[in-house]
């Protein structure tokens, strides 16, 4: 397959997205993330399903995956009828050679987690502009959270990192609201020495529903480059 070179970030991202795809297998349940990367992978494999009638189903993690695989006739299925995913594409804002990840620039970071840890084999797409040293010095860690308890997860978090903000809607006004119902706040860590201990300590905050750091979950990593090429990182 090949494509075209006009914007190389949209080129990349079509090449992971379409490798990441070659490895779906026949009878697989996949497990889709959410963002423009998956999107592309959404689009190929909907190609495949017509094309050599592979019978997949898919559990996405958003409207946005979800109307697309219906619009791309994927047949849609849920956790509840299958709790062990065969394997899952994701996207991601940030990832580091270890595999540790920066996720929620969507909103859709919670159910891009339980996919994750549903998965048999969770893979991660990405150009190359996301592939960082150390998370958190571009991005901040985004952080769902009950709407309810949002001004005291706020409080809570400013006692670590000044830089705390709820997120807010584009196309609409007031905070944005995630497809679970709840708040997205940002929290901006700047360089996170051990991404582990910053999930740990957010998530000990009552209130707060999950946050975009995924350690320990990714087996491997797609990387599109911008000389035309991809680079595999696997889980060692
Ligand atoms: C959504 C996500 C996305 O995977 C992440 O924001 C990357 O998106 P894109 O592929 O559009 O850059 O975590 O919650």
């Amino acid at each position: 397959m090949t494509f075209n070179l006009l914007d190389w970030r949209e080129d990349a991202k079509k090449r992971v997205a379409w490798e990441a795809v070659k490895l779906v297998r026949d009878g697989w349940v996949v497990g889709l993330g959410s963002g423009s990367t998956v999107a592309y992978a959404v689009l190929f494999l909907g190609k495949r399903v017509r094309e050599e009638n592979l019978k997949i189903k898919v559990v996405p993690t958003s409207y946005q995956i979800f109307f697309l695989a219906l619009n791309e006739g994927i047949p849609i299925t849920t956790l509840d009828e299958h709790p062990k995913l065969d394997f899952t594409i994701d996207g991601a804002d940030e990832a580091d050679k270890n595999l540790n990840l920066i996720k929620g620039g969507g909103g859709a970071l919670t159910r891009e987690k339980i996919v994750a840890f549903a998965s048999e084999r969770y893979v991660v797409i990405v150009d190359e502009t996301k592939l960082v040293e150390t998370l958190g010095l571009k991005t901040p860690v985004p952080v769902e959270v009950l709407p309810f308890a949002v001004s005291f997860v706020v409080r809570e978090a400013k006692k670590y990192w000044v830089d705390v903000k709820v997120r807010e809607g584009k196309g609409k006004v007031g905070p944005v609201v995630t497809d679970n119902g709840n708040f997205i706040v940002d929290v901006y860590c700047g360089g996170i020495k051990n991404p582990k201990e910053v999930d740990d300590k957010l998530k000990r905050i009552p209130g707060v529903v999950e946050t975009g750091i995924f350690v320990g979950v990714a087996d491997m990593l797609y990387v599109g480059k911008k000389d035309g090429g991809f680079e595999v990182i696997s889980r060692s």
